[in-house]
């Protein structure tokens, strides 16, 4: 990524598409913590993420923390479904921001913990995942280890995912 920050338009754009996402009973899980490499609070979110993380992000243009209510709205009563909610919501995220020809990546290697007491996350929320997003560059400019994972990743064959009527080994 470029180092140059994510416009509002962009972000926005995305938050509003992930905000469109199917949820059970539309409870609506999603809630997202964003900066942008200019706000003040850049310093914050980029201190979550574990030092390999660091390394290839310090050039995105925004940083977000996606979090998901574990309960209803209507009852407080727990969802099943809120990780599921808000993964849908997500991928409604990336998309937008993939048609806006940004990078968008989803991250595991941060401070889940910290996440939560840092950005003041209350108890019936969950952090689930972090996201960087940012302007595309010329791969060649990362340092060598980076740069080589920078091809198109496989998918495994459907065959191994999909199974009419029962759970087959195929699956396994
Ligand atoms: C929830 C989630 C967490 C991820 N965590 C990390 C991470 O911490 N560091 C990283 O470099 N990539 C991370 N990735 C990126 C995946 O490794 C990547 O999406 C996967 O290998 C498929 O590659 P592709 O997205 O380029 O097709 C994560 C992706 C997702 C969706």
């Amino acid at each position: 990524m470029t180092g140059e920050t994510v416009s509002d338009d962009d972000l926005m754009a995305m938050f509003e598409a992930a905000h469109w996402a199917p949820s059970a009973a539309n409870n609506q899980p999603w809630r997202f913590i964003y900066a942008r490499r200019d706000d003040p609070e850049w310093e914050t979110l980029f201190n979550l993420l574990n030092e390999k993380n660091q390394r290839w992000c310090k050039n995105a243009g925004a940083l977000v923390v996606i979090v998901s209510k574990t309960t209803f709205d209507k009852n407080d009563k727990p969802s099943r479904t809120h990780s599921f909610d808000t993964g849908a919501a997500w991928g409604m995220f990336a998309l937008e921001g993939s048609i806006r020809g940004l990078v968008v990546h989803g991250m595991q290697g941060f401070s889940y913990e910290r996440a939560t007491s840092d950005l003041g996350v209350p108890d019936d929320y969950c952090v689930e995942a972090m996201a960087a997003v940012g302007i595309l560059d010329e791969p060649s400019k990362l340092p060598e280890d980076l740069a080589g994972r920078e091809k198109p990743s496989g998918r495994k064959n459907l065959a191994h995912i999909i199974a009419r009527g029962t759970f087959s080994d195929a699956l396994k």
